[in-house]
């Protein structure tokens, strides 16, 4: 916790006069003195602190003045709590021993070296399931690792954690019944993804070659991290995967594929009653591993492409009458689910179970978006809400220049904070009942070792643990973030190897086509932050400009900013070129296909002043499959000196150059002349994200820009803006 300078606090014992008069949570200001993560549902705060020492506060031989104590009379939320800390002692009361336990966390973010703040909170959750999955198919973690996680979550109050079992990259738990899973596919050729399975250089290897790469835990090993979770008051839900991404059992078992070749398949022959044997005997042996009231049976990207030529497959289809190999899928979630549900558990897959009918007391996971998340709890299905934009951590969360290889995407952690489980638009009150949490997850194909994994995780679980903890109408960034970078260190005593937040400069913008000018606005993850900057493309000194909320661009300007501590300039600077052009509020008409996913801002997308970032699923940039041809009309004939326009190259999502861009004008829309072709100088075999910016200048007297950029690569390509000057 930081210390206060004395005038600040005395500001604070101000503020706190007033918010304990009303009862209300306090000020940003005193949030800042707390930093406590995730923020209490309400809280006031006094001026003072109780002296203790913090070993005997939670050891079992208290000091007279602490008391603990659970009160099933109390009743409410059973992870709710309510701590009263003052000149008197400490007073936490719980109606259950989680309760206790999460004041308790609450009470050890407090500590301070000048004791424990004078607090009074009231708190309880959102939501029921705050949790973060972790994938060790793809790289295996050891159990130590395992626990060292539970330990930072139970800290932040998260309680699932969705343990990823099994997958391509290896079965990682011991089966009694099926000892070759174990035995033949929890090791392989290649610890490095990129050469094992993007390389094709795939192939398992039997447990005890040596240099194999691998491991799996024994049937003690996950009783010992169930036992740990449990006493961090942390539910661990296993996931076994069916019917696809099981490439490792149809390699250890072949008879359960549609081929009964090796390396041939990844899903699960339907049409053969042994898959069924299979999956039962599995879970089985799982659900007496893990007290999970959920197992997780996965039912995400299956192929089901050898299905459709399968015999026994078809057959199957045959003899139930089924239309479609969704159903294939579907009969066999069903199964699973009725399997479970005999064993009294319940089914929790991801949201293509909902293809093909899902089974009826199914809880989905929505991670394709949002949207299977909002079908399932209209039809009366629990929901956690986990969508790729914001709640997937292998994404990158800063440029991807400065970072190690991820799998693509781009989710800084103020994208994480930013996000709503529950879709208050989409859903009434009623079906949002059904949205019982929020999960972030960890794919773990780039991330190699443990410090990766912990790198890739923190702090943006911090924000995950706020989201499902906090109630929505107190949560803002600004106040968030002082916390959280008060919280790095704390992560670092915790031995985690934290991502220590970006040196980059958040940079949005606000095209006014009224005051025709646009509103630059920065922002930091780091807190606080000096910000400095320059709008003619010079790197920032010390003594640029400070930002002090807002740049405005009436005409044009590149702008560089960083954030500078004493003195010196952090990082890289931030670059935004912002041109309030001439085409901004023309009209523009496309001669080619545009591409309905990729609109962005729409028809005038192209020409609203609005700039792309690091990610084409920004909002700004708009994609198209084909050839782009457009025609901006000037509405007059026109002095036109220059045109640019800024494509993007992220060839892993299939996102490419332009073979090159050619600009034609015009006066009558009729006749054009070209006015130059540029051709791209980037490689299509180029894996990192790049851009290029095609700039025409010239003398050209024009009613009509057109724009042509041709595709070459039968992938996406995708432009932000088309400035004209
Ligand atoms: C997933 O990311 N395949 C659930």
């Amino acid at each position: 916790m930081m210390l206060l300078p004395k005038q600040s606090r005395m500001t604070m014992a101000g503020i706190t006069v007033a918010c304990s008069l009303f009862l209300v949570a306090c000020s940003p200001k005193e949030t800042v003195q707390l930093n406590l993560i995730p923020l209490p549902a309400q809280f006031t705060v006094a001026d003072g602190f109780f002296k203790a020492d913090s070993a005997a506060v939670f050891s079992t031989e208290k000091p007279a003045n602490v008391h603990f104590v659970v009160d099933k009379s109390l009743g409410g939320n059973p992870e709710g709590y309510q701590l009263t800390v003052n000149d008197k002692g400490i007073d936490l009361k719980a109606a259950t021993e989680t309760g206790l336990f999460y004041g308790e966390q609450t009470l050890r973010q407090l500590f301070t070296p000048q004791g424990f703040p004078y607090v009074s909170i009231q708190d309880e959750p959102r939501l029921k399931y705050r949790g973060l999955h972790l994938d060790v198919s793809r790289h295996f973690f050891p159990k130590e690792e395992v626990f060292k996680l539970l330990d930072v979550m139970s800290f932040y109050k998260l309680n699932n954690l969705h343990f990823h079992l099994t997958d391509a990259g290896g079965w990682r738990i011991q089966m009694d019944k099926y000892p070759k899973l174990t035995t033949e596919t929890a090791f392989r050729t290649e610890s490095d993804w990129r050469k094992w399975w993007d390389g094709k250089d795939r192939k398992y290897l039997p447990e005890g070659t040596p240099g194999a790469y691998g491991g799996y835990y024994t049937k003690d090993d996950i009783r010992e991290i169930v036992a740990y979770a449990a006493s961090k008051h942390i539910n661990v839900i296993p996931e076994i995967e069916f019917p696809g991404h099981s490439e490792e059992v149809l390699f250890a078992y072949p008879e359960l594929s549609c081929s009964g070749q090796l390396y041939k398949n990844g899903d699960f022959c339907i049409g053969n009653p042994k898959s069924f044997t299979f999956m039962e005997d599995v879970l089985d042996e799982v659900i007496e591993l893990f007290p999970s009231e959920y197992i997780h049976a996965g039912g995400d990207e299956a192929g089901k492409g050898a299905w459709k030529t399968c015999s026994k497959c078809q057959a199957l289809m045959k003899k139930n009458g089924m239309k479609s190999v969704d159903e294939l899928q579907s009969y066999m979630i069903h199964k699973a689910e009725e399997h479970l549900i005999s064993k009294g558990r319940k089914l929790i897959g991801w949201d293509e179970i909902l293809e093909g009918g899902l089974a009826p007391e199914a809880t989905v996971m929505s991670w394709r978006g949002e949207s299977g998340g909002i079908k399932s709890a209209r039809m009366g299905h629990d929901v956690v809400m986990t969508p790729g934009n914001y709640m997937y951590l292998d994404f990158y969360q800063a440029d991807p220049k400065t970072q190690p290889y991820a799998i693509g995407g781009y989710t800084p952690i103020k994208k994480v904070y930013s996000y709503n489980p529950v879709p208050v638009d989409s859903l009434t009150a009623e079906e949002s009942k059904h949205i019982i949490g929020v999960q972030a997850n960890t794919w773990t194909e780039y991330i190699t070792n443990e410090k990766h994994l912990e790198y890739m995780m923190f702090p943006r679980a911090l924000a995950v643990a706020e989201i499902g903890w906090t109630p929505q109408e107190k949560r803002e960034w600004n106040d968030f973030k002082p916390r959280m970078n008060a919280h790095i260190s704390k992560l670092q005593q915790m031995g985690i190897n934290t991502f220590t937040l970006s040196d980059e400069l958040e940079v949005t913008m606000s095209v006014d086509t009224v005051k025709k000018q646009i509103e630059v606005f920065l922002d930091a993850e780091k807190y606080p932050a000096e910000i400095r900057y320059t709008t003619d493309g010079t790197v920032p000194t010390a003594s640029s400009a400070l930002y002090d909320g807002v740049i405005v661009v009436k005409d044009s300007a590149y702008v560089k900013a960083a954030i500078f501590r004493n003195g010196q300039l952090q990082g890289a600077p931030t670059e935004k070129k912002v041109d309030y052009h001439r085409a901004i509020n023309k009209s523009i008409h496309y001669n080619s296909k545009l591409y309905p996913g990729y609109m962005a801002g729409g028809m005038n997308a192209l020409i609203d002043g609005y700039r792309g970032g690091l990610t084409y699923l920004d909002g700004r940039w708009q994609g198209y499959l084909n050839d782009l041809d457009c025609v901006i009309d000037m509405e007059e004939v026109t002095d036109i000196h220059k045109v640019s326009a800024r494509f993007m190259q992220l060839i892993g999502p299939g996102v490419y150059q332009p073979a090159s861009v050619e600009l034609l004008t015009s006066e009558d829309g009729t006749n054009f002349t070209s006015q130059g072709i540029i051709p791209t100088t980037i490689s299509n075999k180029d894996a990192d994200l790049s851009f290029q910016e095609y700039l025409f200048q010239g003398d050209w007297k024009a009613r009509y820009v057109r724009l042509k950029a041709d595709e070459a690569n039968k992938g996406f390509i995708f432009v932000d803006e088309i400035v004209v000057w």
